[in-house]
């Protein structure tokens, strides 16, 4: 196992459409998926896609823990929020909801960066694991984000180009500062229609 390279948004290998993996039970295929795993942890990051390490493959890693699951009530519910590290080659996903919600993400081919991105609330997908099987479920909240997000890295396409508004693409070092603001004023409008 190694810990590889992390490809930079501007690099070609990351506008490409990345290919099909003919055989996800191939030894290169558990060697590749190995290293993205311990890249992923080294960065520190929640998911990862195989062409952000050079390697223009349809797979991707993930992982949705529960203290990112938001406001998930029953245990159904915070199921579908949070997800073991899954391996995904060959994914698909569909859209089950036309409703969208805002969420910051940030990439680990876009370092310094956070934005608020608009993703589908809920979603089902499907691949295979190295170990030839399908995986099949339904995902909310930042599970279904950070699936859709790294799915987009298989198309080419990273988090800003998903963006409506790039004023919310803001500088990590700033983000505590932003949502400090926003907490103050969500607290402000709170205390106006209280008074109403
Ligand atoms: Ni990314």
């Amino acid at each position: 196992m190694a810990i590889r390279k992390i490809a930079r948004m501007g690099h070609p290998v990351l506008k490409g459409i990345a290919k099909p993996v003919p055989d996800p039970t191939a030894p290169e295929v558990k060697a590749l998926v190995a290293d993205m795993i311990e890249t992923m942890i080294d960065a520190n990051g929640a998911g990862l896609a195989a062409p952000q390490v050079y390697a223009p493959w349809r797979i991707v890693i993930f992982q949705a823990p529960a203290e990112r699951a938001g406001e998930a009530v029953d245990e159904a519910e915070i199921f579908d929020h949070t997800a073991p590290l899954t391996v995904l080659i060959n994914p698909e996903i569909e859209i089950l909801t036309a409703e969208t919600e805002k969420g910051w993400e940030g990439c680990l081919s876009v370092p310094g960066l956070r934005g608020a991105v608009p993703r589908a609330t809920d979603i089902r997908y499907r691949g295979t694991t190295p170990e030839g099987e399908t995986i099949e479920r339904r995902a909310r909240g930042f599970h279904a984000r950070v699936v859709q997000h790294e799915c987009d890295h298989l198309d080419g396409i990273l988090y800003p180009q998903r963006m409506d508004d790039l004023s919310e693409l803001i500088f990590e070092s700033e983000a505590r500062a932003m949502l400090a603001a926003q907490l103050e004023a969500n607290e402000a409008e709170k205390e106006t229609s209280d008074a109403r």
